[in-house]
Parts: C-alpha cells; structure tokens; sequence
C-alpha cells in the first residue's frame, strides 16, 4: 500500500497533503494523561504493550498520516551507564523533566560510557515497534526517532534541562573530550536507528532540537560530520530520513546538504522560503505550536496559509515548527488535521 506521508518524504506527488505532529501521543490528551495515572514516564517507554497503545491512539483519534513511536530520546541513557530519572514523572504526575545524577564532565566520564546493544538493553522499543506495527495493521506508516548527538549531550553533560553552558565550554576547552562525547553518541544513535528500522518503523526522523545553540563554525567541527555519518546509517536501510532542529534557519542550505531526505523547520521561517533555499530535499512543518493554544480558528487560517505558501511542488509535509503543547484543546487538533486534509489547489 503507498502511504502519502512515504511519498511526500520522497517528493513524490500526494493525493492529499500528509499530516502529523510532533509529540502527537502526549499529555494534551485525556486518554494519554488517564495512563500516566497509572505509570511513570519511564515505565511508560519501557512497556511494549503501552508503547503501542499511546503511539496508536492519536491515529485513531485525529486520523493522522503517520504514527511516531512512543518513547524517548534519552531511553538508551542507562545502558550507557548514566543514572537517569524524570523527575515528577512518577504516577500521575505531569512535566517531569529529565534528570542525570552522574553527569559526563571529564574524559574519563565520556571513555566510562558503554554504546548500548538495542537487543539486550533496550529490547522493549524493540518490541514496541513490532507491537506497533501489528496494531496500525499497515494504515499509517511508522516513525522510529533517534535524538541527535548534540541534544542528547546536552542533557548528558548538563545533567538535565539546565542550558547550554558546561557543553558548549567543553567544546572549547576539552574539544577532544567533545568529539569523543559525540562519537559515542552518533554510534548510539545509528545502532538505536538501525535496530528500530530493523524492528519495523518505515522512517526515522532525527531530533536535534538545540542545535540552534551553536554557529556556524562550531556547527561544521562538532555536529555537521557526526548529522551526516547518522544520514547515511539511515540511507544504508533504504527508508526516508527526516532531521529536525530547532533554531537553525539561518544553516538551512547546509542542513539540507547532509544526507537527509526531509528538514523540519520551525516557523522562525516562512515556509515558501524554507522551501525556495533547500531544493533539494522535502520540507516539513512549520506552524508555531502555542498556535493551536488560540482560538481555533485562528489555528485552522494560520495552518492554511502555511500550506498555500508551501506551494503545489511535491515533498511537503505538514506540522508543528516544535511539539505538541500540554493544554492544548483536542478539538483545535483535530480542525487542522481535517483543514489540512480537505485543502485542495483549484
Ligand atoms: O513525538 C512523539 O509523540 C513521540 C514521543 C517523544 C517524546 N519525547 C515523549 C515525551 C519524542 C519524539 C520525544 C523526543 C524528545 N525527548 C526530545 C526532542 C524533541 C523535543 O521536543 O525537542 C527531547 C528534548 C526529549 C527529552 C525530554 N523528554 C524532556 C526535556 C522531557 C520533559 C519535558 C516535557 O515535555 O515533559 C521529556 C518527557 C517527555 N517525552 C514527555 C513525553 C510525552 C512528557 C512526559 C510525561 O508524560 O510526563
């Protein structure tokens, strides 16, 4: 069966434009919060069954493109030897925040950690996939993710949300404690991404989300060469590849010269002009996510002027420039998804 959001990863034209949203599966919605009453964040990520009951609940709900599968960038973590929690995530309780008790600050820390086996340490996203795959019955294609080196650092070395600082010093005053952080991580991502595809998922999308933190220099030294190794992990596979930061318009023209088969933009860009510069790949997003915390139908015109401006071209995909906001009404989700489904060019 040819799915649309498959085709418009690969330029190909689309009898309507595809849709989904990142963080699709989240606590805006009821039937997301009523299983977090009943387990933590992590037990969560860790549980086949459930993963496959959260990520498959938006497509019924809200007849998504494409179904992301539930879990998280920081997952593999642990098996890497790094002490992690999400804190308030525990029952019932909402915006847990990551937390790192042995953050990696020296060489050491970085040589101390352990590239995890997907099979033996993370077998439950394994399984989620297949579970997945095995409920959505072929309806929806499946995302697999992978965080990018440079954001999974950031929670590694700060040792939560905490900014950008103890990272961003270390690449200047240890840059080869740096590279090897980064070099681990890239061979965590790809052995993640590469087993996920295995497992099942029909496309992989990379979350970079902070790379908008660093220039342009420290960009092409500390995160281009590692962005490009993951591509072509992914191409080696056969299925599309999508990157997504945040922040980084102003590199768009290199960023779409790594290997990836579709950018995500955010909406600090217009998206005629996301799609004028980077020709050579499909474009996805953009509209601004505290949108749909507005009026809805202020949503609904903001989300059709953005697919007008996306133009006729094939190798569009739309979607938020950033997650899902918690407190964002279902009803105004559901609106854009059908407004987006029932646009057609006269
Ligand atoms: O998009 C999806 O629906 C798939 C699931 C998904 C989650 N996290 C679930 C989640 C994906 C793709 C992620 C990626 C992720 N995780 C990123 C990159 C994307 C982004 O939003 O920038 C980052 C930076 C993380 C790390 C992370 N996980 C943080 C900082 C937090 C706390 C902040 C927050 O939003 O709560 C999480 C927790 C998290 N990951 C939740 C969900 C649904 C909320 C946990 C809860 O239920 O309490």
């Amino acid at each position: 069966m040819s799915h649309r959001f498959l085709a418009a990863c690969r330029k190909q034209p689309v009898d309507r434009l595809p849709v989904w949203m990142m963080r699709q599966a989240g606590r805006y919605q009821p039937s997301y919060r009523a299983v977090r009453e009943k387990v933590g964040f992590l037990e969560l990520c860790r549980s086949p069954e459930l993963i496959a009951q959260v990520t498959v609940a938006p497509i019924d709900e809200f007849g998504f493109d494409a179904a992301i599968l539930f879990s998280d960038i920081l997952v593999h973590l642990p098996a890497m030897g790094l002490d992690l929690t999400f804190e308030k995530g525990e029952k019932g309780k909402g915006d847990g925040g990551p937390k790192i008790a042995n953050p990696v600050r020296t060489r050491a820390d970085v040589d101390a950690l352990r590239v995890p086996e997907p099979k033996k340490d993370l077998p439950y996203v394994l399984d989620g996939v297949r579970a997945i795959r095995t409920a959505l019955q072929d309806r929806v294609p499946l995302i697999g993710f992978v965080g990018g080196p440079f954001t999974v650092a950031s929670y590694a070395v700060e040792g939560g949300s905490q900014g950008f600082t103890r990272l961003k010093t270390m690449l200047y005053a240890e840059p080869r404690t740096a590279h090897a952080l980064f070099e681990k991580l890239t061979r965590a991502a790809i052995v993640q991404i590469e087993e996920q595809i295995a497992a099942g998922a029909q496309a992989a999308q990379i979350f970079e989300s902070w790379l908008g933190e660093l220039d342009r220099a420290d960009l092409e030294e500390f995160a281009f060469p590692y962005l490009a190794r993951i591509a072509e992990a992914v191409k080696r596979t056969g299925v599309p590849s999508i990157f997504f930061s945040t922040g980084t318009t102003s590199h768009l023209e290199p960023i779409s010269k790594l290997g990836y088969d579709v950018v995500s933009v955010d909406w600090r860009i217009p998206i005629d002009e996301a799609r004028r510069r980077a020709p050579g790949v499909a474009i996805q997003g953009n509209l601004d996510s505290t949108l749909l915390l507005g009026p809805k139908q202020v949503a609904v015109e903001r989300a059709l002027s953005i697919v007008r401006a996306a133009g006729r071209e094939p190798g569009y995909i739309f979607n938020l420039g950033h997650g899902i906001q918690p407190g964002t009404p279902t009803e105004t989700v559901k609106a854009v998804v059908d407004a987006v489904h029932a646009f057609a060019w006269k």
